[in-house]
């Protein structure tokens, strides 16, 4: 949607396909939230644009000794549209089996290709440790600068798993790693 716009704030061939008439039918139904109905079309595309911007940034100071980790990443395709990741080492994507799966999938019927080695980690950032041993088994290399990205995610993390997500990506922390991560609230249950 954004990307057809004659100001867009970023550009994303692959969004209209992996968000389909299912993603739009969300969106729509989303502009009675707020007293601004374009309030979340604007802040979604103001936060891609922002982190586009910093990964950018970060993949020019680097020239081709860093790499990137999403965690939570979704249908994330920055790995296929940020041309200044042809230099990473890699980027990895972590996120459920079933998501992961459904990504893949759709990326291959698109016949899309990456711009750098893509590992895809099928996980529950829940379950202790498999973050670290995963990108052990990936070839993550603990010594290379590190862009981390964390959009949309914060919020389905209890506490104590967005802790140890923290202290198992700061063993892994060189000087130069960027963290970058959208906050918002805990998502609360009604019992
Ligand atoms: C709102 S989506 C954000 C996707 C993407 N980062 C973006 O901003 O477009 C949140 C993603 O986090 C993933 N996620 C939530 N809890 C997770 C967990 N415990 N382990 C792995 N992935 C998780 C979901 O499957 C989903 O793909």
């Amino acid at each position: 949607m954004e990307s057809s716009r004659p100001d867009a704030l970023f550009s994303d061939p692959y969004a209209a396909h992996l968000g389909g008439a299912t993603g739009v039918a969300f969106s729509s139904k989303m502009k009675g939230i707020m007293p601004w109905p374009e309030f979340h079309i604007t802040w979604m595309a103001i936060r891609t644009r922002y982190i586009d911007e910093r990964l950018s940034t970060f993949c020019a100071a680097h020239g081709s000794s860093f790499q990137c980790v999403i965690l939570g990443s979704g249908l994330d395709a920055r790995a296929f549209r940020i041309p200044q990741l042809a230099t990473a080492r890699a980027v990895y994507e972590v996120d459920v089996p079933e998501v992961v799966v459904a990504f893949n999938r759709a990326m291959a019927r698109l016949e899309a290709t990456a711009v750098c080695p893509r590992v895809a980690l099928a996980l529950d950032l829940s379950t202790p440790d498999a973050l670290t041993r995963a990108l052990r088994a990936g070839g993550f290399d603990k010594a290379l600068p590190t862009f981390w990205l964390l959009e949309g995610l914060t919020m389905y993390l209890t506490p104590d798993v967005k802790c140890s997500s923290r202290s198992t990506r700061s063993p892994h922390r060189v000087p130069t790693s960027v963290r970058a991560s959208s906050l918002t609230p805990q998502v609360s249950r009604r019992t």
